[in-house]
Order: structure tokens, then C-alpha cells, then sequence
């Protein structure tokens, strides 16, 4: 390989997903991934709109990369510089406008067009970008995956989002919802377990509304849940888990399937956004607090043990104290083991922009405060309970210290564990000796010690 791409990932696991496929596009043309941009011959970043603060990131992050750009032109070398991803699609030429050093603009439904992109920027040395969403399908036209495949992978099987949310570009910068053939996700799961793969995490902004043409010839459409027990069946994986649900799709099936299958990970990040009617009405989620209470009592009725992680929006338009101190009391009744939460980003072209009473930013800053407060001290009282128990932990990587090894508990807690490099894709089990606020560490569990005293992890009864 001659030459170098540097790629850059901003957002969710959806952008983590795609960068490696680019990074595979690319392979084939003889480009090898490099972290230094200095030396890179293609800069990609792949961006992020959800949030205002997140958008503007690409454009210090353009800045930083001008200097370099110029420099490697100085001694006569080429830098090509790409935008990719949420921010391509929203704001396509307008990031030529104000950046003009950017030579390529391309939205999430066209990358696999990459290598195409490349050669005619640096044939004909003029701006291009491609922000339609096409109709053949990219996932047909992706090599089957090879970079970042570890111990735990994703897997993308849902795109889009057909809910418009009143506060959320992902409908606009996404497109419409589309799931891939149950096919086309087993043969790719089958491919990353023959590779080492345990644990496979699938992915859709909408994952729990997939429909997905069956497989094995059987006709009609499959849901998630019959697409996990099919994956289940795949040998070598272990772990199955889905992210991100929207409470409107926890179906039936789904939740019985976390009753029957152990191979489901009892976590579910389930996002709420608020706990107040007036609001959750105004966002346009579709349900009320009571409705996500009752979803939530049908998920842990299935798998008692389940860890249970949220996302919330505080100062959307028109929230008062009295709407976010129902958020709170919707907190304090459900118990969250993690959670995401944020202040609320006024986003051009969705219809929450334009509403009237918009939060003072003070206000937004306070609410977060508390809320995250809150949300913290459940976390903490979390992973405290976790001390002394035994949990089977999938080792994924080297940890920050010489001797332990960062692994994920089955509740998705980051575990440090004293051991090797040789542990690395086992699945082990730990005896929790300590609780940090984010993580656990532990011990590997002695094989005298391997009872399931002591363990959270129960065989399921549905
Ligand atoms: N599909 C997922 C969410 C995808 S976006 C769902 O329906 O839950 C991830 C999270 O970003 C959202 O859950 C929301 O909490 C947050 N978010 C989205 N738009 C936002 C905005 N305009 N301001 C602040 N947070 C936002
Ligand atoms: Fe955005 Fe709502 Fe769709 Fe989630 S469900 S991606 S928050 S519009
Ligand atoms: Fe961001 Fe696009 Fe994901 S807006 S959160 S990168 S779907």
C-alpha cells in the first residue's frame, strides 16, 4: 500500500460503523489507515449534526487541518480533504463556502462511492460532492468487512428514521427508514464470528423497528427479535445486543426474547427523552411517561436482572420547572444503571427551531446540572452493587495499565481485569473487587469459585 488515509469519527456508533467500511473501500485502492494526519494522502472526517456543538466541531477541526494540508503542499504532496457523514448531508456546499480547502462532500448513503470520488477529485482537481440519497443499495456494494473487527463489533442492520422527532435532524440527514435482508446480516455476522468475533452489537438510529426481508427463503419480513434468535444460532458468537430502541417498537417478541435467549445482553438503552406528557407530546415521541413506565415493567417482568440506560433532552421549548421535575420523579421511579443526557440544540429545519418559549440557556445549564446529578449518583449506586459479584466479562482490549485488560460486564460496565494480553476475545469470570464511577475492576474468579452465588446473571424463566 503507497498511500494514506486518515479518517476521523464524530457521533454514534452508526459513524463508527461507516468509517471502517471506508477504511475497507479504500484498501482495495491502496490506501492504508494512518492516525497521523500529517502524512495522510485522503483526510476523512466523518461527522456529526445532532447538536449544534457537534457540527461546529468539523469546522475547528478543518482549521486544524488547513496548516497541514498547506505544508504538504509546500514539498509538492497532495492532501485530499473530505467531509462525510450527518453534516455532508445537511449542509453539502455550504461546508465548500465556508472551508473552501475541502475537496469533497458526501453524505452517509453514498461512501461506498469513495474510491470514485477520489479519482476524479484528484483527475480533475475541482470540488465534489454527493448528497442524494441513492436507490441502489450501499450495503449491495460494500466489501464484506475486515477493519476494526475485534472481540466485540458492530453491526449496522437499520438506517434511517421515519418518527421526526420535532427536535432531531437524523430523519433529514439519514433519510427514510430501511432495513437490510436478514440474509445479508447473518452472512456478515457468520463472517465477523468466523474471525473471532463474540459479540456482535446491531445497529439502526431506529434498531428495534427493523423489518428486514427473512431469510432462509421463508418469506415476508423478519423482526428483531426473530433476526437475534437467528443470530443466536451462529456459532461462536455469544453476545447479542442492539442499540438505539425507541419505545414505541419494544414489541412482544422482543421482550420475550429477553426472557429465552441468554444470549441477549440484559441492557437496553431505551431513550425517554422526558418524563413530562406536554412534553413528550410536543417532541412528538408517541407515548407518554405512564406508556414508557409500562414498557419498562413488561422488560424487567422478562429479565429481572436487566441494566436499564436513557437518553435525555432538557429545555426543549415550553419545559417548565414543573415538566422537569416530572423528568426527574420518571428518573427516580425507573433506576438507571447509565445514561446520556443533554441540553436541548436548536436545529435548523426541524420543528422545534421555531417554536416559541425557547429555554433560556442558564435554565438549560441548571436543569442539566441536576439531572445529571441525579443520573450519576444511580450509576454510581450501580456499579457499587456490582462489588463482589461474579460477572462474565468478554476481554477486549489492552487497559491503561501494564496487566489488565478492559473487558465489557454483561450490563455493558467497562470492567479492568488483571490478566494478559493472551485473555483477549475470551469470555471470563470476574470477580468485581472495586467501583469506580464509570467502570468496575476485577479479578479473574478462581475455578473453585465458579458458583452462581453471588452472580446477577440468572438462567431466564420466562
Ligand atoms: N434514535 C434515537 C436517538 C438518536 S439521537 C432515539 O429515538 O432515541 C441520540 C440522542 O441525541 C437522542 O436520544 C437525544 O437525546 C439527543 N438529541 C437529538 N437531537 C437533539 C437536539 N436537537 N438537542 C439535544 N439533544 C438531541
Ligand atoms: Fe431522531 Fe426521534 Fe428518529 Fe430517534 S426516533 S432518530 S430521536 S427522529
Ligand atoms: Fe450524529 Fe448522524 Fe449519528 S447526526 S448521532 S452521526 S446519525
Amino acid at each position: 500500500m503507497s498511500k494514506k488515509l486518515y479518517i476521523k469519527s464524530f457521533g454514534c456508533q452508526m459513524n463508527v460503523y461507516d468509517s471502517d467500511r471506508m477504511i475497507d473501500v479504500m484498501a482495495p485502492h491502496g490506501y492504508a489507515q494512518t492516525d497521523e494526519p500529517e502524512e495522510a494522502d485522503l483526510i476523512v472526517l466523518n461527522t456529526c449534526h445532532i447538536r449544534e456543538k457537534a457540527a461546529e466541531k468539523v469546522y475547528s477541526e478543518l482549521g486544524r487541518l488547513k496548516p497541514i494540508k498547506t505544508a504538504r503542499e509546500r514539498s509538492g504532496e497532495r492532501t485530499l480533504i473530505a467531509v462525510a457523514g450527518c453534516v455532508a448531508q445537511a449542509e453539502g456546499d455550504e461546508i465548500k463556502r465556508r472551508q473552501p480547502m475541502v475537496d469533497l462532500v458526501f453524505g452517509p448513503q453514498t461512501y461506498h462511492k469513495l474510491p470514485g470520488f477520489v479519482a476524479q477529485a484528484l483527475a480533475d482537481e475541482e470540488f465534489h460532492s454527493s448528497t442524494e440519497f441513492p436507490v441502489e443499495e450501499k450495503f449491495e456494494q460494500l466489501p464484506a468487512p475486515s477493519h476494526g473487527v475485534g472481540p466485540s463489533t458492530f453491526l449496522t442492520i437499520q438506517e434511517g428514521c421515519d418518527k421526526f422527532c420535532t427536535f432531531c435532524v437524523v430523519p433529514y440527514t439519514r433519510g427514510a427508514e430501511f432495513s437490510r435482508p436478514a440474509n445479508a446480516v447473518l452472512d456478515e455476522a457468520a463472517s465477523f464470528a468466523s474471525r473471532g468475533v463474540r459479540e456482535i452489537t446491531l445497529l439502526g438510529q431506529n434498531v428495534n423497528a427493523y423489518r428486514g426481508e427473512a431469510a432462509l427463503g421463508q418469506g415476508g419480513q423478519w423482526s428483531l427479535a426473530q433476526l437475534v434468535v437467528a443470530l443466536a444460532e451462529i456459532e461462536g458468537l455469544e453476545r447479542i445486543r442492539y442499540t438505539t430502541s425507541h419505545p414505541r417498537d419494544m414489541t412482544d417478541d422482543l421482550i420475550e426474547t429477553h426472557a429465552s435467549l441468554t444470549k441477549l445482553m440484559p441492557y437496553l438503552h431505551l431513550p425517554v427523552q422526558s418524563g413530562s406528557d406536554r412534553i413528550l407530546k410536543a417532541m412528538n415521541r408517541g407515548h407518554s411517561a405512564q406508556d414508557y413506565v409500562k414498557v419498562i415493567e413488561r422488560v424487567r417482568a422478562a429479565r429481572p436482572d436487566i441494566a436499564l440506560s436513557s437518553d435525555f433532552i432538557v429545555g426543549f421549548p415550553g419545559e417548565t420547572d414543573k415538566d422537569f421535575e416530572q423528568t426527574l420523579a420518571l428518573v427516580r421511579e425507573i433506576g438507571y444503571a447509565q445514561s446520556f443526557s443533554f441540553k436541548y440544540s436548536r436545529r435548523p429545519g426541524t420543528p422545534g427551531a421555531d417554536m416559541p418559549a425557547q429555554v433560556p440557556e442558564a435554565v438549560k445549564s441548571e436543569r442539566l446540572a441536576a439531572l445529571q446529578a441525579l443520573l450519576s449518583e444511580q450509576q454510581i449506586a450501580f456499579n457499587t452493587s456490582s462489588i463482589g459479584q461474579k460477572m462474565a466479562v468478554l476481554l477486549e482490549k489492552p487497559g491503561r495499565h501494564e496487566g489488565q485488560i478492559v473487558g465489557r460486564s454483561p450490563y455493558l460496565q467497562s470492567v479492568q481485569v488483571d490478566t494478559n494480553e493472551q485473555d483477549i476475545g475470551r469470555i471470563v469470570d470476574v470477580r468485581i473487587t472495586e467501583a469506580l464511577n464509570h467502570s468496575l475492576r476485577g479479578k479473574i474468579a478462581q475455578e473453585t469459585d465458579m458458583g452462581i452465588q453471588g452472580s446477577r446473571i440468572q438462567p431466564c424463566v420466562s
